[in-house]
């Protein structure tokens, strides 16, 4: 067994620190914005349901054999991999997996930012009342207006990359803990203010239903097997930060008395919680005034500002609304320039300021691309059944959630299940050699990527070709 190494990044004060920093990563657009968007574009409540399977049969064993391996490594996600692989006997090769999240994650922060900025839009937008007594028709308009226009939405892009390199250009952990121990909270009152006004609306129920229950006859131009499990499991994946390295690092600052198990689960049902809360929010609205749920990805933008122009204190709590939604995109976009910067400070020797100021402008630059495909570059074409209709965001979008992340994921569990020495795993986990353990093993050697090569082969059609299903 090795000695037990410490990050020259530094550690977590605490396992709470941890907890609310990976959960500050994890609770983001992908809960508020992605997730609802795509429950509506997906039918609902089955897309619904297989997301929770996702989550719990993958998502969490995954996402504890990626603190595992960080934890052991303590370095940038692509030298933990290096280092671990060389200590485990196996191919440095596997330094890609660590490659192919800074890729990722430079692709997701790229349009992760665009999206944030109209977050940062809507701060001022509520601020200055533009809602109030506002109909579903203006509130499109006004949405409408925004993503047309390329300069504003590059300035907002701008701004929030400027944010974002700043915090971590400091360091991740000074500030982090604290700000998020008081904000996740806020947000979540908010978010139970918000559903308290959606049990007021007229389709409250037919919200609900549309969310939990599933209805297969919605699906019915849909193949159930290749459209909607795919999506599901990209969402699970995003949501949870796992596949591309985010946890890892994040991991690598963690304490060796802290139990990957518990800290897992909570900050899963963290996240679940969250995305769970902006559907029972949104739906409701979403039937009441009469919109598409299939709207797309200006969903919540144009829902939530309608019930902020009806609620009583609306401009106030709107404004607050989307300060907090900025605020938890803000804590996820810093884990997702994280393991990028921990490389540059490690192999090129810079400093934290410089290695962040180059993470930001790679960033930044493939954002114009989303920043165009609202507008100048729109062009549509169908997935999973379903339209999308700005082109390279969406391309962007599913070629990191559907397939980097998932194979991330996937080569994650290969690694710390099949590849791993067992007593490494073992004494990692902390669980002991019993039932805990052994159920953790059996869900990354089996369930989580016998899930992922299902899914995959399902969507690129090879069941379809061999006939398993129609
Ligand atoms: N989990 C974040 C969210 O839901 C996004 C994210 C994905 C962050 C991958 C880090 C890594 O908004």
């Amino acid at each position: 067994m090795t000695a037990k190494r410490s990050s020259i990044h530094g550690q977590w004060s605490s396992r709470w620190a941890f907890i609310l920093a990976a959960t500050g990563s994890a609770v983001g657009l992908g809960n508020i914005w992605r997730f609802p968007y795509l429950a509506g574009e997906n039918g609902g409540g089955a897309f619904v349901l297989v997301y929770l399977v996702c989550v719990v049969l993958v998502g969490i064993p995954i996402m504890m054999a990626e603190i595992l391996l960080g934890r052991r490594g303590r370095q940038s996600p692509i030298n933990t991999m290096g280092t671990l692989a060389a200590e485990e006997g196996l191919s440095r090769y596997w330094q890609l997996l660590g490659w192919m999240g800074v890729v990722a994650g430079f692709i997701i922060l790229s349009y992760y930012s665009v999206i944030a900025g109209w977050t940062l839009a809507y701060i001022f937008r509520t601020g200055a009342g533009a809602f109030v007594d506002a109909d579903a028709g203006f509130s499109k308009q006004m949405f409408t207006e925004l993503i047309s226009d390329p300069e504003k939405l590059l300035a907002w892009h701008t701004i929030f990359i400027l944010i974002s390199v700043a915090v971590v250009s400091r360091g991740v952990k000074s500030g982090l803990e604290r700000a998020v121990k008081f904000l996740m909270p806020a947000l979540l009152i908010l978010l139970l203010v918000m559903v308290g006004y959606a049990m007021s609306t007229e389709k409250f129920m037919e919200g609900i239903t549309y969310l939990f229950v599933p209805d297969f006859e919605r699906l019915a131009d849909k193949n159930f097997f290749a459209d909607i499990l795919l999506p599901a499991l990209g969402q699970a994946f995003f949501s949870l930060s796992i596949g591309m390295g985010a946890i890892m690092i994040y991991g690598s600052y963690l304490s060796h008395k802290s139990s990957i198990t518990f800290n897992c689960f909570t900050i899963a049902v963290a996240d679940t919680s969250v995305a769970l809360l902006a559907g029972i929010a949104i739906f409701p609205i979403v039937f009441t005034y009469g919109l598409e749920p299939a709207g797309g990805p200006g969903l919540i933008f144009i829902t939530l500002p309608i019930a902020f122009g009806q609620m009583p204190f609306g401009t106030f709590f709107g404004t607050l609304f989307f300060v907090l939604l900025l605020f938890a995109a803000w804590t996820s976009a810093i884990s997702l320039l994280e393991p990028a910067v921990t490389w540059l400070v490690e192999n090129r020797n810079m400093t934290r300021v410089k290695a962040t100021s180059i993470a930001g402008i790679i960033a930044w630059l493939l954002g114009l691309v989303t920043v165009l495909s609202f507008n100048h570059w729109a062009f549509s074409f169908s997935f999973a059944g379903v339209i999308k209709e700005n082109g390279l965001f969406d391309m962007f979008d599913i070629l990191t959630s559907n397939i980097l992340l998932p194979i991330g994921g996937l080569l994650v569990a290969i690694f710390a299940a099949w590849l791993m020495s067992r007593s490494s795993t073992v004494d990692e986990l902390g669980l002991g050699d019993g039932l805990a353990y052994q159920s953790w093993r059996f869900a990354v050697r089996y369930v989580a990527p016998f899930g992922v090569v299902v899914i995959f082969l399902n969507a690129i059609g090879v069941f379809k070709l061999l006939g398993f299903v129609e």
